[in-house]
């Protein structure tokens, strides 16, 4: 682990940038200051500590935690600008409370989280995991009639949980598989239901009627484990779950026992609580299980307009400009 010095002059503002970014971003960052962590990890949180103390930008990741002990090291901070659309990590309250900006990074991502969401429905189902290990294991000897037998995705009933941004790019992809869409929302989504021929229902009554259920809600006290072992007792023995929101959104210990004792039919997750997940975790020996590690905004193309907008934010925010992306515009009166 190591940091690098940028840039040192007197006059311009200190930003302190707490992982390595996309070249998209840093050609943004030339007016300021900069200080950016080299190590290949989060930055410790003692460092990120000493380093931001005189800073009056912060660009972080999701493994950072920003929160009121994080800000009052700072007294200098006008804005915190997160590399993600998702800011659980940050105490958006506290922030707006010391007058700090939190920036995000939404619209970019989207069209690329759903591919994968999409990407793990269809592993899922068809057990491309297990399929690969087949080979690897030396077990394809001959072409079987019972080998491998999935589910069907083409006509199979998707319920979408949260009809946000990426909700409705995934309802979009699953247009292309003929197949019958369901969501449930806080708020029903008309524009939504007649653009894409989606239905609203009840969580209950989605959770019953779906082959495939995707979880898109953002992760807050309300949504946490919002699926848990009441929700996964409704849904069918054949049902796979596929989660690319936030892993405490699923109470993942009564997602294990669901897949284990064959309540459910499967999941596919991009994310995990806790992220790492332990190696030792019990959800990795279900087969019927797929887990990637927090990949879905992970093409060179999408990080790249992740660390643009990031350091856009950041920078008009300390020019006092608009920012692109500001989730507590009411932090400075
Ligand atoms: C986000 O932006 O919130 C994603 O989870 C990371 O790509």
């Amino acid at each position: 682990m190591s940091e690098i010095t940028t840039t040192r002059t007197e006059a311009k503002p200190k930003i302190y940038i707490a992982r390595r970014i996309p070249e998209e971003g840093l050609t943004w960052l030339g007016d300021f200051e900069s200080k950016m962590w080299q190590g290949d990890g989060p930055v410790p949180r003692e460092v990120l500590m000493r380093e931001a103390a005189d800073c009056e930008g912060l660009l972080t990741m999701l493994t950072d935690r920003v929160d009121g002990a994080l800000l009052d090291a700072c007294p200098r901070l006008r804005v915190v600008s997160n590399f993600a659309v998702g800011y659980d990590n940050i105490d958006v309250a506290a922030a707006t409370e010391r007058g700090v900006l939190v920036g995000n990074t939404p619209g970019v991502l989207t069209e690329t989280t759903a591919d994968l969401a999409f990407a793990l429905l269809l592993a899922t189902a068809r057990r491309l995991v297990e399929g690969v290990e087949f080979i690897q294991q030396g077990q394809w000897r001959t072409w079987g009639p019972l080998d491998l037998l999935g589910g069907e995705v083409h006509h199979a009933t998707l319920g979408i949980l949260g009809m946000g941004r990426i909700g409705r790019e995934m309802a979009k992809r699953a247009r292309g598989f003929d197949m019958q869409i369901l969501y449930h929302n806080r708020r029903r989504d008309e524009a939504a239901e007649a653009d894409l021929g989606v239905r609203y229902v009840e969580k209950a009554e989605l959770l019953q009627q779906s082959d495939f259920v995707s979880v898109h809600v953002p992760l807050s006290a309300e949504t946490r484990h919002y699926l848990k072992a009441e929700d996964f007792a409704h849904m069918k023995p054949t049902a796979i779950l596929i989660n690319t929101s936030r892993g405490p959104v699923v109470d993942q210990a009564a997602l294990y026992e669901a897949v284990r004792s064959g309540q459910i039919g499967g999941a596919g997750l991009d994310v995990t609580d806790p992220e790492p997940m332990l190696v030792n975790d019990p959800l990795l020996s279900l087969p019927q299980v797929i887990i990637v590690p927090h990949v879905g905004s992970a093409t060179r193309t999408t990080r790249g307009k992740m660390a643009e907008i990031s350091a856009r934010n950041l920078a008009a925010a300390l020019k006092g400009e608009p920012m692109l992306s500001c989730v507590n515009p009411q932090a400075v009166k």
